[in-house]
């Protein structure tokens, strides 16, 4: 069902969005601009899985704002179903932001098959009619349009939305630092000297501050709070 792989350009489409109660048209490549982005998908309008997912995105739009992130949700609804849905999104979290991001009323499955989030094999996860609602898919995009994360979650199973903002951390300081990230990494806790520094590289990017564990196992304090490349 994976049709968009890691390092392929996210594939352009015209589609209609809701956004701040409105219906609009978008075409995906001019909205997303040179941003980062991401481009995540539900089974259904008025879900409770969805509505927990979709207020909790709301909830931390600012974390992703911070991150220079763009967001942008899709299911096969209408722009009034999800008009009307995030009316309710909204009245779980009356002290809270609204939600402000638009949602693709991908109908006709059009973006949906693009992407390929629809998950033929899931029986449970089908309209009134049978026919396949998307899975929970998420697409990490960065400026150059290019695809870094893909994910698909099963119906059943709300996501981890800072484990999202986790990843995005990760490729934004590896993009700008020669460094990968550990298991259960998170901002500020050393990284990784990426394997490609070898000789007199190490000294020049990280000085002493490398810890070597194995000749290919490397440890360094996060750059961003004292190197620059
Ligand atoms: C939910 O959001 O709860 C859900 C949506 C579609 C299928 C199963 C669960």
């Amino acid at each position: 069902m994976v049709n968009v792989r890691l390092g392929d350009i996210a594939p352009n489409f015209q589609t209609t969005v809701s956004e701040n109660g409105q219906a609009k048209e978008i075409d995906f490549h001019e909205w997303l601009g040179g941003s980062w982005a991401i481009l995540f998908s539900h089974p259904d309008d008025y879900t409770p899985v969805c509505t927990t997912e979709l207020s909790a995105v709301a909830l931390s739009y600012a974390d992703f704002k911070s991150r220079g992130v763009k967001l942008i949700g899709l299911s096969a609804n209408n722009a009034d179903s999800h008009k009307g849905w995030i009316k309710d999104i909204d009245a779980l979290s009356p002290n809270g932001p609204n939600l402000e991001f638009p949602i693709i009323a991908d109908e006709d499955r059009k973006v949906a098959e693009l992407y390929g989030m629809l998950d033929h094999l899931d029986a449970t996860n089908v309209d009134k009619k049978g026919i396949p609602f998307t899975v929970r898919t998420v697409f990490i995009i960065d400026p150059e349009k290019k695809v870094r994360l893909t994910l698909a979650y099963p119906a059943s199973t709300g996501r981890n939305f800072p484990e999202i903002l986790r990843v995005i951390d990760s490729l934004q300081l590896g993009d700008k630092y020669k460094i990968t990230t550990p298991a259960n990494w998170k901002k500020g806790d050393d990284v990784i000297v990426h394997p490609s520094v070898q000789g007199e590289k190490v000294k020049e990017l990280f000085g002493d501050d490398v810890k070597t564990v194995y000749p290919y196992l490397r440890f360094t304090a996060d750059p961003s709070s004292k190197h620059t490349v």
